[in-house]
Parts: structure tokens; sequence; C-alpha cells
């Protein structure tokens, strides 16, 4: 049998600084688990259109259609904000997600032990946290038409448009019930129903498909009283379903609970593939970190993690991913940090490249 495929878009900034990072664990695997990955690499964002003048190219849009994971590293830059919007290097990564029709965009927050005292919030409100955002990707107001910087009158006017149709809403759904089905059995539903008609909508789609899971406790949240909620008693939820912008944002302000954007991974899925796999595509929720990138400074955990999120729910390897996690959490546990781990603290970190090595050392030491 043919090895897994993957194909690894590092992207901008940071991006090919964490990836080199991920590099060492997925060399890791093919030589001390057996487990080897068919490793292709291409451009996206910036880099795409800096070498092809297209934040993603045809032929790289082909390809990420037919392995069996992308794993992404981030997009974007200073340089590129004077593009126009089309060719923006974040168009790269929202024309994947929109043509592999990846709908659900897993994005877990979990506080380890070793960082409960990091996170701006006291260690009781965030010790043992283990939450799941599943944000919808593919619609709302990031895709809905009409869309555009109009003239009206004597002035211009910046349109866009919130969006979603019941089947969108949905499948999203769908995915979110059965990953509670698989944790606590507790989804909190947000949406601001209060003042949008789609909201409206988004509530009475969810609450049909509670139907089909009646052991999983509903609840539903306006999202700015849950973004409250998050950052008052996170540990009251367990998996929140909620769209694509409030999601965004939502999913920032979970990162902090965990002490650093840089902890964060996510896994976008799609449909199931004819091996019964969905489409996927792997990727940490920071960005390019232009303000750190190119001085080794960059954590590159959220991207070791979001690979273990791809042998999870990729390759059917869920032992390996805990493997991978536990590694991550040892590191940890033994005081190494990057410079985003540390904030005021005397303690020196450690660069990008000497937190992969101890992750694959600590990777060693559980064989
Ligand atoms: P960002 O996530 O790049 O950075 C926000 C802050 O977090 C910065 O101070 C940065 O140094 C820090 N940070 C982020 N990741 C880190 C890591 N791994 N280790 C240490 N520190 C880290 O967000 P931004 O500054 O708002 O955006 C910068 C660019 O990235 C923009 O062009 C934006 O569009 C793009 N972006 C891309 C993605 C993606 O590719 N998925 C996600 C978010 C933002
Ligand atoms: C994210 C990012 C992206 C988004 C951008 C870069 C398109 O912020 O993945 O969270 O807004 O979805
Ligand atoms: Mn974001």
């Amino acid at each position: 049998m043919s090895n897994p495929s993957l194909l690894i878009l590092p992207g901008d900034g940071i991006g090919p600084e964490v990836m080199a990072e991920v590099r060492k664990v997925i060399d890791w695997y093919g030589a001390k688990r057996d487990l080897a990955f068919d490793v292709s690499e291409d451009l996206v964002g910036g880099a795409a259109y800096d070498a092809h003048g297209t934040p993603l190219a045809d032929e790289t849009m082909a390809k990420a259609q037919e392995v069996d994971a992308v794993l992404l590293g981030a997009v974007g830059g200073p340089k590129y904000d004077v593009l126009d919007f089309s060719v923006k290097p974040e168009r790269g990564l929202l024309r994947l997600r929109k043509e592999m029709d990846l709908y659900a965009n897993l994005r877990p927050a979990q506080c380890f032990d070793a960082l409960a005292d990091f996170s701006s919030l006291k260690t009781d409100v965030v010790a043992g946290l283990d939450i799941m955002i599943v944000r919808e990707l593919t619609s709302g107001i990031y895709f809905g038409e009409p869309r555009g910087i109009i003239e009206e009158g004597n002035e211009r006017v910046g349109i866009n448009t919130q969006r979603y149709t019941e089947s969108e809403i949905d499948r999203v759904a769908r995915s979110a019930f059965e990953l509670a089905m698989r944790r606590d059995k507790k989804l909190c539903s947000m949406e601001k129903a209060n003042v949008m008609e789609s909201g409206v909508l988004w509530r009475e789609v969810v609450t049909e498909v509670a139907k089909d899971y009646p052991e999983v406790e509903l609840s539903h949240m306006y999202a700015d009283a849950g973004a409250m909620q998050l950052t008052r008693w996170p540990k009251q939820f367990d998996v929140i379903v909620t769209d694509n912008l409030f999601g965004d944002l939502l999913s920032d302000l979970a990162a902090m609970l965990t002490g650093s954007l840089g902890m964060l991974p996510s896994a976008s899925l799609g449909a199931p593939m004819s091996n019964g796999r969905p489409k996927a595509l792997y990727e940490p929720v920071h960005g390019s970190a232009p303000d750190i990138a190119g001085q080794g400074k960059a954590n590159p955990i959220a991207c070791i993690l979001s690979f273990a999120m791809a042998l999870r729910y990729s390759f059917d390897q869920g032992d390996e991913a805990t493997r991978l996690e536990q590694a991550v959490e040892k590191v940890l546990a033994d005081g190494l940090r990057t410079a985003d781990l540390l904030g005021e603290e005397g303690k020196a970190p450690v660069s990008t490249s000497e937190m992969g090595d101890a992750i694959v050392a600590a990777l060693d030491a559980s064989l």
C-alpha cells in the first residue's frame, strides 16, 4: 500500500519557520514509527504571489484536492497590504477552504498545566480547560454576495453580506453534535438571533438538528455574551458551534486562555472522500506574525499540534496523536519556553528550532 500523502504549504512570515519544525516531527514518524508520508511542498500566500502573481496557483489547488491532507503554515504580511484584494495572500487560504469545501473548522483550546499560570486570566479560571470551538468556514459574511466597495452619491460604500442557507447550518451543526457526543455531550451554539435574521435561522436549524442527538445538552447564547462568558468562566463550555466571523474572533480570544496564540492548532474538515476520511487542511490559528518573523522566536507548537490533529482526523492514528501531544506537554512541564510563553519573566527563551528539537527528543523518550 502506498504511503498517505501530505501537501505542505509553509506560506509566509513565520510559516516556513514553524513548518521546518513540523518536518522534523514528520521525519521522526517515518524513521521511528514506520509511519512514512509522501510529502510534497508548494507555495501559498505572498510566497505564491511573488513566484506566480497569484496567492494560489491552479496546480497547487489541484494538488490540494488530491492529497490525503494539507498542512499550512501561515499567509500574509505588510509587504502585501498594498495588493489588490483579489490577489492578497489571504485569498489563497480562503480559496483552499472554499474549493475544498472545508466547512467545519475545529479549533480546540486546551490549557496545558505547565502554562496555567501564564494566562492573563487567573490560574483557576483556565487550569484544566479543554474546549472545542467549531467554526463554520466556507460561508457567512466571508463569502456572501453582494460584496465590494461601490460609489453611492458622492461617497463610497463598503459592502459585505452575511448569508447562511439551512443546509450550510445543518452540516456544521452535525459536525459539532458528533464531536460533542465523543466529548462531554454539551454544545453551546452562538449567534446574534436578537439582531440578525441569519442568527434566527441558525438557532432554528441547530435546534432541529438537536432532535437527532437527544443525549447532547444544547444551549444557545448571543455571541457577544458568549465572548464575555468565555473570559468569565470558560470551563462552563465543552463544544461551541458558531459562524465564520464570530468563530474567527472567539477562537483568537480562546487562544489567550491557553497562554499564547502560538499554542492553538486547527483542523478544517469537509465531506468524506472515497476512502471515508474527510477532506482536510490543518493549520495553526495564528498568522504570519511579521513582528517576529525571521528571528527564530516563533513558537512552533500550534503547527506541530496541527499535525497531531492530522494524525487523529486524517490518518486514523489517534494513539500517535496523543503521543505527540504528550511530548509537547512534557517539554512545557520541563520548563522550555519560546519567547511568547515567558512574558516578563527573566528566563531565557528557547528558539523555534530548539523547541522543535526538544519535542522530537521527547518523542524519542516516549518509545
Ligand atoms: P498574527 O497571528 O500573525 O500575530 C498576532 C500576534 O501574535 C503577534 O504579536 C505575533 O508575534 C504573535 N504570534 C502569532 N503566532 C505566534 C507564534 N507561533 N509564536 C509566537 N508569537 C506568535 O496576527 P496579525 O498580526 O493580526 O496578522 C499578521 C498577518 O497574518 C496578516 O497578514 C493576517 O492576515 C495574517 N493571518 C494569517 C492567518 C493564517 O494564515 N491562517 C491567520 C491570522 C492572520
Ligand atoms: C484565521 C485567519 C484567516 C481568517 C485570514 C488569514 C483569512 O484570521 O484563520 O483565523 O480570517 O479566517
Ligand atoms: Mn483569525
